[in-house]
């Protein structure tokens, strides 16, 4: 272990919580229009609502845009994000947005739109600083106009953090990074189940293995505040309790609403206290081969989980209670709670259609994937086991399918 990364890592922490506020939550069905109630209250006049081309074309958003012209509010769209936004995208966002001299964004969508909304924002309040100089930790350091995030998918918790994650393209080749201060966290986020009814079993049962990935990756990480702690269980919780229902029936309200709280509430936890090797290689095998982020995590979650080892099988005992595998009468050795916790992951996810192997996964990869999981996570990720290239090695070689394998 590197002991100045452990030193960085806490000052990191207890910095992000110190800092991070969290936005006003306008809960349940229908609560949308309170956000008209809100503009009006404060005195907005003309705002950018940002989107995507499918929610437009799908007529979501139709009343909601009625309503905000009978209040008199003037409607800048922009509806031009796509999956992995990139620096183009952002900045054309932003340009709209001084164009038509918005006062507040609404951010309707999945975490693309709400990251792309946090980036132009950022762009916004800092003119002179290109999205790359913007980069990395601290770097916007000034209040960007409101932001209300209203997620449509309940998994990146985007609406809950202080990170964007934007797609450059240096010399032919992509980099994803994030843009991450405290003062690009949402003045609100918007959880109505209304808008997150009709996304696909798919969408639902991988964008809510991402938010218990954030859940379980905050609350294993070293130094997890009694904020962390507590915003973790609620998520793993709300997500055992509520996810295969949302993937079964996904008009259930009740199921959809309690899935974008525990993907909130994860978000919270996850921007106080980061996430760990799961994402860092998902991010690496995703950027590498193109693969969706939630797929991605939710395969490597139980076997970085498993491979961590003896350290965390007391807190994924106590991610199991929450969950409420360990009737609370029943006395559970933590080794046995901690796998059984693992296993009902694994099962959910067999259920859900999610496999356990990362297809395209090649060993002649390894290096350059290893290279980039290290440069995310070493050293600013609190994770429980500061990892060699040899323990990646190991992971990637369970997650690649073997010689023969089908799959
Ligand atoms: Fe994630």
């Amino acid at each position: 272990m590197d002991p100045y990364s452990r030193v960085l890592q806490r000052v990191l922490t207890s910095t992000s919580g110190i800092m991070s506020k969290e936005p006003e939550l306008l809960v349940g069905k229908g609560r949308l229009y309170d956000v008209i109630l809100r503009l009006k209250a404060t005195e907005k006049t003309c705002i950018m609502l940002a989107t995507t081309a499918g929610t437009i074309k799908r007529g979501t958003l139709s009343l909601f845009f009625e309503e905000l012209e009978h209040a008199g509010i003037k409607v800048v769209v922009f509806d031009k994000v796509m999956p992995d936004p990139t620096v183009e995208c952002v900045e054309e966002m932003a340009a709209l947005y001084n164009d038509e001299e918005c006062e507040a964004m609404v951010a309707v969508g999945g975490g693309s739109v709400i990251d792309s909304a946090k980036a132009a924002l950022a762009r916004v309040v800092k003119p002179h600083r290109s999205i790359a100089k913007l980069k990395g930790i601290l770097n916007v350091r000034h209040p960007i106009p409101d932001l209300y995030a209203v997620p449509t998918t309940a998994g990146t918790g985007s609406e809950a953090t202080a990170a964007a994650v934007i797609t450059d393209t240096v010399d032919g080749v992509h980099y994803k990074y994030a843009i991450s201060d405290p003062f690009l966290i949402p003045r609100y986020a918007v959880l109505d189940p209304e808008l997150t009814v009709s996304l696909s079993p798919d969408m639902t049962a991988t964008s809510g293995f991402d938010a218990l990935t954030h859940a379980v990756e905050a609350y294993t990480n070293l130094y997890a505040s009694a904020r962390v702690k507590q915003m973790s269980l609620a998520a793993v919780k709300l997500i055992f309790e509520n996810l295969e229902q949302a993937w079964e029936h996904g008009d259930d309200r009740e199921a959809r609403e309690n899935m974008l709280r525990g993907s909130y509430y994860a978000g919270v936890a996850f921007t106080n206290n980061f996430v760990g090797y799961v994402h860092a290689v998902a991010h690496a095998i995703g950027g590498i081969y193109d693969l969706p982020h939630g797929r991605t995590v939710a395969i490597l979650l139980p076997y970085v989980m498993e491979q961590y080892g003896s350290t965390i099988h007391g807190k994924l005992a106590e991610l199991a209670a929450a969950a409420g595998l360990v009737p609370a009468e029943q006395e559970m050795p933590e080794e046995e709670a901690a796998k059984l916790f693992l296993t009902e992951i694994r099962r959910m996810e067999n259920a859900m259609g999610i496999p356990d192997k990362v297809e395209q996964l090649e060993t002649k990869d390894y290096p350059e994937i290893i290279k980039r999981a290290i440069a995310e996570a070493n050293p600013t990720y609190p994770v429980p086991v500061i990892w060699k290239k040899k323990d990646f090695q190991m992971l990637l070689d369970k997650v690649k399918p073997s010689e023969g394998d089908d799959r």
